[in-house]
């Protein structure tokens, strides 16, 4: 079944230069990019989208991190897209990243960890709908 995703190459990828080996990996992939553009966040910004871990210890430092430079939003679609780009990604924590994910090869911390994709279709929608309205949406 088609799906929408959102992914994110967070500030520590795009400072690394990280842009064009994840936009890659996702074009290998087989997923289409629907939508993108460079953006920062501020402080509240980066509260609002991660709403969900509000109250969680690592929520104030994930804030001050996603809001603390530019980062690539992206709208990706295809079949099974969320669960094709989370195994994309690999694990939250790169030390437990299958061999060859973004993550377990670029990541460098459990917080700076170069993406973000979203983990079920309701999360989808909400973090689409948070970075892009319908028009921008190819
Ligand atoms: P992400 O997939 O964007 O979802 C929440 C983010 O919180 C996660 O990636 C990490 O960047 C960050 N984070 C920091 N510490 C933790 C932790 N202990 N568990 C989960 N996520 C964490």
């Amino acid at each position: 079944m088609k799906q929408q995703t959102l992914a994110i190459i967070k500030p520590d990828g795009v400072a690394r230069k990280l842009i064009g080996p994840v936009i890659t990996r996702i074009e290998n992939e087989g997923l289409d990019i629907k939508a993108m553009k460079l953006i920062k966040m501020t402080k509240e910004q980066a509260q609002g989208f991660y709403k969900v871990h509000k109250g969680k210890p690592f929520f104030d430092s994930l804030t001050d991190f996603m809001s603390s430079g530019p980062c690539v939003v992206m709208v990706l679609e295809g079949d099974d897209a969320i669960a094709r780009y989370r195994k994309l990604m690999g694990a939250t924590d790169y030390r437990k990243a299958e061999e060859g994910t973004i993550r377990r090869e670029y990541a460098t911390d459990i917080e700076k960890n170069v993406v973000h994709g979203s983990d079920s279709p309701e999360s989808a929608a909400f973090e689409i709908g948070y970075f892009f309205n319908a028009l921008e949406i190819m």
